[in-house]
């Protein structure tokens, strides 16, 4: 490399270091402004750039990307380029694994440039749930194999499938993605945009869209959603794990239950899905036609440990005055689970009207559980705080 081209490649990434906000440290490296020759001139040493038209790309699509890095614990970079790909992705590599939207407002998921889509869903009327998982259709899986990311009952073909030595992605990132799974439009079955299993992931400035089971937080695993944003109907966020939705937008395509959640003491990390300084709402891309009224419940038990806990939130006129549901008449399952709000506000929120295992809690309460280290017994080191 010529020398004049280092000393070009130093002042650019100083130029773009210094441009970039607290917040946003990857902006540099996420703009369309970049020098067209080295996409990733700004980027973190060895990133690798996707692109379906940039010929500087060194690959066309997604998992073509994360197929080629080593499964190691090393640190991987992927600067996927505007534009939309349909693909599956699926991240079964142990190191921490970042992938990077092409944006120039990486503050905000509204103008996001990059969608990664699917359309495979689980038709539950022929589905052999010993060998087909909901798993099977999701478009962003994170997890150290097929069946760590498994929804159901743990069989393949009728055995057993073993609870995983291994765990996965220790820390993976993804911002200003849209990851959407597309099958789900008329609301035909499970449908997953994201699945996670014996991993733990983020994700900043990114949206989820689906209808039925939009992403499932699985065993042991966890994820922390931040100024990102989940649609969906039914059950459309639903698992066994841990999820943690900060100023995030949680919107309703259908009439439906926001979570479906269920708790285990077999895995290590506490679970539950808990929400903070967010909205539940009406999905801004909801079918105008649509009375959602009252049709949306803040959940519903898949089983009798569920524990699901909204703080400081804003509901609209699609909740349901009922806040949360029992799973059905004859099996209530609402005596050993725990749900509660704090803080809950706008038209979606009376307190009088609310079930009555819902717990409505003084922020002082909540604090003494549901602050972030209590949730995941200790501030988690893989999320990024400053965003
Ligand atoms: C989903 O993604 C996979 C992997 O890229 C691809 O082979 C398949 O055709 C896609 N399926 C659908 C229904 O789009
Ligand atoms: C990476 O290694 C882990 C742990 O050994 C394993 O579970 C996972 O399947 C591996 N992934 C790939 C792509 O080899
Ligand atoms: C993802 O990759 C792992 C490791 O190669 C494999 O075991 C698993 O079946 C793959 N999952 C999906 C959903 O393709
Ligand atoms: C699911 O399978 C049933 C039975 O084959 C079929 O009638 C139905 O159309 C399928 N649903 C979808 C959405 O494809
Ligand atoms: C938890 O472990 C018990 C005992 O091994 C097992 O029967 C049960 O299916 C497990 N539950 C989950 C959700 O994995
Ligand atoms: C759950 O994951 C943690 C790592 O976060 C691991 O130490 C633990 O063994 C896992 N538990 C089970 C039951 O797999
Ligand atoms: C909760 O569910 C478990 C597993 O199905 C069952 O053994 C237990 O009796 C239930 N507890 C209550 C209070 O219903
Ligand atoms: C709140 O719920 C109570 C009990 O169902 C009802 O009487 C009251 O009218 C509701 N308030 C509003 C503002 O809808
Ligand atoms: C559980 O739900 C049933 C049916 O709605 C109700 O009768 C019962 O009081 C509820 N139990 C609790 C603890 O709220
Ligand atoms: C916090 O958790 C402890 C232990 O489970 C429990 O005794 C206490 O009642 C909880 N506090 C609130 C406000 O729910
Ligand atoms: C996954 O996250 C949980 C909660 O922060 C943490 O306890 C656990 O150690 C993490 N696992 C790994 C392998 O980093």
């Amino acid at each position: 490399m010529a020398p004049y081209f280092n000393i070009l490649r130093v002042v650019l990434a100083y130029a773009a270091s210094a441009s970039a906000t607290t917040f946003a440290k990857y902006a540099a490296c996420q703009s369309t402004l970049k020098p067209k020759l080295l996409p990733t001139l700004s980027c973190p040493a060895g990133t690798i750039f996707v692109s379906q038209t940039d010929k500087n790309a060194h690959f066309t699509s997604v998992q073509a990307a994360v197929t080629s890095l080593p499964n190691d614990t090393s640190p991987a970079y992927i600067l996927i380029g505007a534009g939309t790909y349909q693909e599956a992705v699926n991240v079964s590599r142990i190191g921490p694994t970042t992938l990077l939207g092409q944006t120039d407002h990486p503050a905000s998921y509204a103008q996001n440039l990059v969608t990664i889509f699917n359309t495979t869903f689980i038709n539950q009327t022929t589905q052999n749930a010993a060998i087909l998982d909901n798993a099977d259709s999701a478009v962003l899986t994170v997890a150290p194999n097929k069946y760590a990311a498994w929804t159901g009952a743990g069989y393949y073909g009728g055995t057993p499938v073993p609870i995983p030595d291994d765990f996965g992605c220790t820390d993976f990132k993804a911002y200003n993605i849209n990851f959407e799974n597309r099958a789900a439009n008329g609301g035909v079955g499970p449908a997953l945009a994201f699945g996670i299993g014996f991993a733990n992931a983020s994700f900043y400035a990114s949206t989820f869209r689906g209808m039925q089971d939009t992403m499932f937080i699985g065993k042991n695993g966890s994820a922390v959603f931040r100024k990102s944003q989940v649609l969906g109907s039914v059950d459309y966020i639903y698992g066994f794990g841990t999820a943690y939705f900060d100023q995030s937008l949680i919107g309703s395509r259908g009439a439906g239950c926001t979570t479906a959640w269920k708790g285990t003491p077999n895995y290590t990390n506490t679970y539950g899905a808990y929400f903070s300084h967010s909205s539940v709402v009406r999905s801004p891309d909801a079918n105008p036609s649509l009375d959602l009224t009252g049709q949306q419940t803040l959940g519903r038990p898949w089983n009798n440990a569920s524990v699901v806990v909204y703080m400081d939130s804003f509901m609209d006129s699609s909740i349901n005055p009922a806040g949360f549901q029992i799973w059905s008449p004859t099996d209530p399952r609402n005596e050993t689970i725990y749900y509660a709000e704090q803080g809950s506000h706008g038209p979606g929120f009376n307190a009088s009207a609310r079930v009555s295992f819902d717990h409505l809690l003084t922020a002082k309460q909540a604090s003494q559980n549901f602050t972030i280290e209590k949730i995941f017994g200790g501030l988690p080191t893989w999320v990024d705080w400053d965003f």
